[in-house]
């Protein structure tokens, strides 16, 4: 198991070492895991190329540590508590070993279904324990899983299984969600019809609803689980074979397939789940992120389960049945450690404090948050009634591509500021660059938030496009990985993330390109162009504003209907996270010379803020005093 660091003057040696050694540093970590051989080299990396290599040469499965290095102290400790939507229901526990078996089943039921080492596996699930199953099963064998959040488009599924060429697709007739259930195999099927590189589709049972079935590719999950025993010996795999690859939006084009590889990955997402929430032996860990995002991948399951914790799964939604659900499960299960976003945070606080007061919440020792920046209400509230003032709230850091957490505080050991996330992991170097490249080394400054030197979890390329890989990190900072975000380090050394400085806005914590946006209106025929930014709103963290150029500005009914239309759209084209929240309908956009939207003044037009800064460059500046005026009669027939 991964040593855990215990006060402050351990971090500081630990963040020393790790600095002046890196090596040194990480190969003591990675020694603590189960190596078929052990590696030939640590490290090897060029920024330039965006090539980084951990532990070449070094065989392992990451399967083999998560169950057989764990399973002589851990047979009969449970491994997954999974909590369904409707509290009625019955809960499931699976103990090591019984998931050892389910997996070992699984794995089985891929390889009749020719699945093989290499080979690319799709899952589109509702947080169900035979999604866990599934990704684990997948590095089992070595196939590389690429889940697909469930609340995605058919075609934003299709786009995937596309890119990605899967074999098969894992999926569930549909999901419960609050008080009512959706779909899921009628949008796979859609999905399908424009994915030829698909097999077989296995299904698992969950509604029990009515769907259509097409024999020559589908599969009940529980018919395929029968014909298999659960004998399943781990493939051996090298540790820069690819894990998993995982979609996620940037400043252009279409989502990028972020591929995480098996060694560098499993060290650095299992050292930070050990640290930064100090997790002890036998303590309840419940992450309440979906595993369709990076946060459920690495701290639902594959953190917690190679450090042998009991993790908890959750279904549901934190309003069902009614705002205290969280609380309940913390209570039922004596949670220990709690992990959410800002954005669940501000909308419990908004439907009061009763419902997390007179609850016995004891068991919590720490609070962690992630994806967005916590404003300093939603933080002290959370401290104050959920933590009762005790907890620790660790404040994380960190994104698809880094695998696992960057800067965040470790839980009791460093002291915590609220909306900060304090001090970088051991390992981790940030580096603040002004715009024009330039180290801004002292305290108290602001600017582009870079890591000088590769970590074990850093993501290796995006699927089938180094070049864009390069582009999207290397390019804009040479030598250095540009995280995209703003950062601003105090008087004290500490980091508070401000939020993106590129084309990608933060909504409820989910990340989308404005540009995937602006594609799906663009598709509408009456829209000739149009400019997607975002907003400060008080609950999501951003809302999604969208200007929209039409040839003739719609009247108020057509107007009506033309937003409507255009939300379906994009609930069709990428998901309903992404539909914006206000339209404005304009004959123009602020473009420069070049032809270029300004992007800067439709932000602060959508933001209310009158400091336009200079409009002198754009080829029509007349626009902005319309685009301002609409604004503000958006605001009136709003209020
Ligand atoms: C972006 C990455 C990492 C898991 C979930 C999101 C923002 C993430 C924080 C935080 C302020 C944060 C950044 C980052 N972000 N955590 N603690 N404070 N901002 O992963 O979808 O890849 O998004 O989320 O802007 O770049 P992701």
């Amino acid at each position: 198991m991964i040593p855990k660091i215990s006060t402050l003057g351990g971090y500081l040696h630990e963040y020393q070492k790790s600095v002046a050694n890196p090596i040194g540093f990480w190969s003591n970590i990675a020694e603590t895991f189960h190596w078929r051989k052990k590696w030939d080299e640590v490290l090897n990396w060029d920024f330039n190329k965006a090539e980084i290599e951990w532990f070449k040469g070094g065989k392992l499965n990451i399967t083999e540590n998560i169950f057989e290095r764990n399973l002589f102290l851990r047979y009969e400790q449970i491994a997954l508590i999974w909590e369904p939507n409707d509290p009625n229901e019955k809960a499931k526990t699976y103990t090591y070993n019984q998931l050892f078996t389910e997996v070992k089943k699984f794995a089985n039921v891929l390889k009749n279904h020719d699945v093989k080492k290499g080979d690319r596996v799709a899952i589109y699930m509702p947080m169900i324990p035979e999604l866990t199953i599934a990704m684990l099963a997948c590095a089992r064998i070595g196939a590389i899983h690429s889940i697909v959040f469930a609340g995605f488009s058919a075609n934003a599924l299709s786009e995937r299984i596309i890119d990605a060429e899967a074999k098969i697709l894992i999926t569930a007739d549909g999901g419960f969600r609050g008080s009512k259930s959706f779909d899921l195999k009628s949008i796979a099927d859609e999905a399908l019809e424009r994915c030829p590189s698909i097999k077989s589709n296995i299904v698992v049972k969950r509604t029990g609803k009515d769907i259509l079935w097409h024999k020559e590719i589908d599969f009940w999950w529980h018919d395929e689980m029968e014909k298999v025993d659960d004998i399943a010996l781990a493939i051996t795999m090298d540790a820069e074979d690819p894990l998993f690859i995982l979609y996620t939006s940037g400043s252009t084009g279409k989502p990028k397939g972020v591929v995480h590889t098996i060694g560098g990955y499993m060290v650095y997402a299992a050292y930070t789940f050990r640290n930064v929430f100090q997790y002890s032996d036998g303590d309840i860990f419940f992450c309440a992120a979906d595993i369709g995002w990076i946060t459920g991948h690495s701290y639902i399951v594959y953190g917690p389960l190679l450090e042998g914790a009991t993790t908890l799964m959750f279904e549901g939604i934190p309003t069902f049945p009614n705002a205290g659900r969280y609380w309940k499960i913390i209570e039922k299960y004596q949670v220990n450690q709690f992990y959410t976003s800002p954005t669940a945070i501000r909308s419990l606080i908004a439907m009061g404090q009763n419902w997390v007061e007179n609850l016995n919440l004891k068991s919590l020792k720490v609070l962690g948050t992630v994806g967005e920046p916590i404003n300093e209400e939603a933080w002290h509230w959370y401290h104050d009634h959920v933590g009762n003032n005790k907890c620790p709230i660790v404040d994380t850091w960190w994104q698809t591509e880094t695998g696992g957490i960057m800067i965040s505080p470790l839980a009791g050991i460093i002291p915590t500021k609220p909306a900060f996330a304090t001090l970088p992991l051991p390992g981790i170097q940030p580096m603040i660059l002004d715009n024009e490249g330039k180290k801004l080394n002292a305290n108290s400054v602001e600017g582009n938030l870079c890591i000088k030197y590769p970590w074990p979890g850093i993501a290796r390329t995006h699927w089938h496009d180094h070049e864009r890989f390069k582009e999207s990190y290397f390019s804009q900072f040479p030598g250095y990985y540009f995280t995209g975000d703003g950062v601003k380090r105090d008087e004290d050394g500490y980091y508070r993330i401000l939020g993106r400085m590129d084309d990608v806005i933060n909504v409820s914590g989910h990340r989308l390109g404005t540009a995937e946006i602006e594609n799906a209106i663009n598709e509408h025929p009456l829209v000739s162009e149009s400019a997607v930014v975002g907003y400060s709103h008080p609950i999501k963290g951003q809302g999604i504003y969208a200007y929209v150029v039409c040839t003739e500005i719609p009247k108020k009914d057509e107007g009506m209907e033309l937003k409507n239309s255009l939300r379906i759209g994009v609930s069709k084209m990428i998901s309903a996270i992404a539909k914006p929240d206000i339209i404005q309908f304009t004959t123009g956009l602020p473009k420069t010379r070049s032809g270029k939207i300004m992007r800067r003044i439709l932000r602060k037009i959508a933001e209310n803020s009158e400091d336009y800064g200079d409009i002198t460059t754009l080829t029509n500046p007349e626009i902005v005093k319309e685009l301002i005026e609409r604004h503000k009669k958006l605001l009136e027939d709003t209020l």
